[in-house]
């Protein structure tokens, strides 16, 4: 058996069931904020889509995907980063949602099985530490603590770690803070894995959920491109249509950059077995098309934000994210107990910060903090946070 099964950790939900599962129930309705999934309405076009191209299923897909979609998303990466031409023939591949590309690419980046091939932010997508632990090697973590912008202490990596390195993952905006990595220190990077040959993964899902319409997040692609680097060698970004329309359950997004690694990674998808429906393409192919609904999401995200956050920051600190859909505030005791409290005394559920971060000699940046995934409906949002701040208020 692949020894790195025996060190996968259980995921953050299965450890929430497990924190929740004596608890007697708070009377009335539960509201969660934990789990990641949008609930907002999905586009209607794209429901017809799947509806009218459902008799697609009576043929096998491919692995490179329709011309039309990669075309579709080419464009998109264009218009949206200022980019001159992204081949779709060459730079781009769909993936059946982020995850799955995340996860199967440090399959096929990682060789060698020796400690730190990958690099990955701390707290993190658990994705890419399974990636990196069935990948036969042991992640090394780099903390986004408040003190570093939340942003991953990239000066905590020393020569021999980065030239040890294979894989880094980036997550912009990140995962649960919404902290955004500025072009100039994504250039550093991307000069890092020039000089010491790694991929960088840039992890960009959560990158349609901003707050000022004229201020998009920057992506990685867009950070090469400035630095002259057009081929984008070294790098990798994923986009996903899961937070940006709403399709959590469509399974769709993309990778796209250098056409070596494209290649490559075509090459053992075409293994892996992964392509993507072709009712699924036809239908992101629209959502890659249209802006007008992800501009009423977003809309419908800061209202959400408006509403909510002055609950919270009257009772808990709050940093106020760049982008993404969580808040990330610090909590008064311990994470898991905080946690408990909430969920035994209000029914209300929020993930403690502690199960998406490792423990690491610099200390835990999850400790006594807790996610907030404002994904419900603008009601159930603002109940829960007059909630929170109403247990805090009456003291614990
Ligand atoms: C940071 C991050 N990356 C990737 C994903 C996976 O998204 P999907 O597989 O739906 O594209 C998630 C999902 O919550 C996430 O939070």
């Amino acid at each position: 058996m692949n020894q790195g099964l025996e060190s996968l950790q259980p995921y953050p939900f299965e450890k929430l069931s497990r924190l929740f599962a004596e608890l007697p129930r708070a009377a009335g309705k539960t509201i969660p904020l934990t789990i990641g999934e949008p609930q907002h309405a999905p586009p209607g076009a794209v429901m017809q889509i799947l509806a009218d191209r459902a008799y697609l299923v009576g043929k096998y897909p491919s692995t490179n995907g329709l011309a039309t979609l990669r075309a579709a998303i080419a464009r998109w990466l264009e218009r949206r980063f200022g980019l001159q031409a992204v081949d779709e023939n060459r730079q781009v591949l769909p993936v059946n949602g982020t995850r799955e590309g995340l996860f199967a690419l440090a399959q096929m980046v990682v060789s060698g099985g020796r400690p730190g091939a990958v690099i990955c932010p701390n707290p993190f997508y658990q994705i890419y530490e399974g990636a990196a632990l069935l990948a036969g090697t042991e992640p090394t973590f780099v903390n986004c603590h408040e003190t570093t912008g939340f942003l991953p202490d990239f000066a905590s990596i020393t020569r021999e770690q980065w030239q040890t390195c294979q894989l880094l993952y980036l997550c912009t905006p990140g995962n649960p803070s919404g902290a955004v990595m500025p072009n100039p220190m994504l250039q550093e990077l991307i000069a890092l894995a020039q000089e010491h040959d790694f991929v960088i993964a840039s992890d960009e899902c959560y990158s349609e959920i901003y707050p000022d319409e004229s201020t998009p997040p920057p992506g990685l692609l867009q950070a090469a491109a400035a630095m002259g680097n057009t081929a984008f060698r070294h790098c990798l970004c994923f986009h996903s249509l899961s937070k940006r329309s709403n399709l959590p359950g469509l399974r769709s997004g993309f990778v796209a950059g250098d056409d070596q690694w494209i290649d490559a990674f075509r090459h053992y998808r075409t293994y892996h077995g992964c392509a993507m429906p072709l009712h699924h393409q036809a239908a992101s192919e629209w959502a890659w098309s249209d802006e007008h609904h992800v501009i009423a999401n977003r809309i419908y995200y800061r209202e959400k934000f408006s509403a909510v956050e002055p609950i919270i920051s009257q009772v808990l600190e709050t940093p106020t994210p760049e982008a993404g859909f969580y808040l990330w505030p610090k909590t008064p005791i311990d994470e898991e107990e905080f946690a408990r409290v909430l969920m035994h005394k209000m029914g209300v559920s929020v993930l403690p910060g502690s199960y998406l971060t490792r423990h690491t000699p610099q200390g835990n940046p999850g400790a006594r903090r807790v996610r907030l995934a404002l994904v419900a409906e603008l009601a159930d949002c603002v109940e829960a946070a007059q909630r929170i701040a109403h247990c805090l208020r009456e003291g614990w």
